[in-house]
């Protein structure tokens, strides 16, 4: 990715989202974007998926320069998106590309049991819980083994426990099938649970703040000390901006750049 901005035209208006994000994730790796509400995070997966077009700078993945949707890259949303009218095995059918004529049921069956679905076959998405709809969405991205997997906070809608339970799964599977991993999340116990390496994402233009190296042996305990002092620099790296806004001891030149009081900063502060 480099030197990637994007900006929206809203009513005649251009807001800048993403400003000059460069950085380069490595085949096999867990990397996560992690950033306030608004701040980018959804835009600059969507990028990486083809689904958008940078404003300015290019993104490449395996060395071809990205200009729209691919096989090699799978994507996981926020919210299940499955096809209400189609059961488990339908929509992990839907998803397989055409061009895989034979053998279409094993492909499926292997998927079903990669992400603990078995008995489910036959079940609509109605009759699915949360977590299960999630399963079905990680096994259609799945299905047609892509390099890359991006993740748009795809637990986001899940309970604490269920939630827990899947990062767990998500981390199986990564194990299982050697895909990169591109997570985009807001919960930084998350990020450090499962990743690799994590981009602070800052707001307005998102850019990216900094890049932390996570270096703790897996499996990863919240409670363990290592864990606490790298919530404790990410939580700063992301706030960071806004305290010293309300620091009246700054200067005024580090205020200017950080000052921003729009109701998306706002709601960026609140969460
Ligand atoms: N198609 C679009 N047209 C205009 N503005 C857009 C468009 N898509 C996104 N934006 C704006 O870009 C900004 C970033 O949006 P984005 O969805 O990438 O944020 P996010 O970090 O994923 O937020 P969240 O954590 O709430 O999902 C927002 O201010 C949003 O209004
Ligand atoms: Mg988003």
């Amino acid at each position: 990715m480099d030197q990637c901005s994007k900006s929206f035209r809203v009513d005649q208006a251009t807001v800048e989202v993403l400003r000059g994000i460069s950085l380069s994730i490595k085949p096999g790796e867990f990397f996560c974007f992690v950033g306030g509400s608004g701040c980018g995070k959804s835009t600059l997966l969507k990028m990486i998926a083809g689904l958008e077009q940078p404003t300015a700078g290019k993104i490449a993945v395996g060395g071809h320069t990205i200009s729209g949707p691919g096989l090699d890259r799978g994507m996981v949303f926020q919210e299940h998106r499955l096809l209400p009218w189609l059961n488990v095995e339908q929509n992990i059918d839907f998803g397989l590309r055409e061009s895989v004529k034979q053998g279409r049921d094993a492909i499926i069956r292997e998927h079903i049991q990669l992400v603990g679905l078995q008995g489910f076959e036959k079940a609509y998405p109605r009759q699915l819980s949360g977590g299960m709809a999630q399963r079905v969405g990680l096994a259609r991205a799945l299905v047609n083994r892509p390099e890359v997997l991006l993740l748009d906070e795809p637990l986001g809608a899940l309970d604490a426990l269920t939630r827990q339970q899947m990062q767990h799964e998500i981390l199986r599977i990564w194990r299982a099938e050697n895909t990169t991993m591109v997570l985009v999340t807001h919960d930084i116990d998350e990020a450090i649970f499962l990743a690799d390496r994590i981009a602070v994402i800052g707001n307005r233009p998102g850019e990216v703040r900094e890049l932390i190296e996570v270096d703790l042996p897996r499996p990863r305990s919240r409670g363990d000390r290592g864990f606490d002092q790298l919530r404790q620099r990410l939580w700063d790296s992301i706030f960071e901006p806004q305290s010293r806004e309300a620091d009246p001891t700054l200067d005024n030149a580090t205020t200017a750049a950080v000052t921003d009081d729009s109701p998306e900063a706002t709601e960026f502060l609140l969460k």
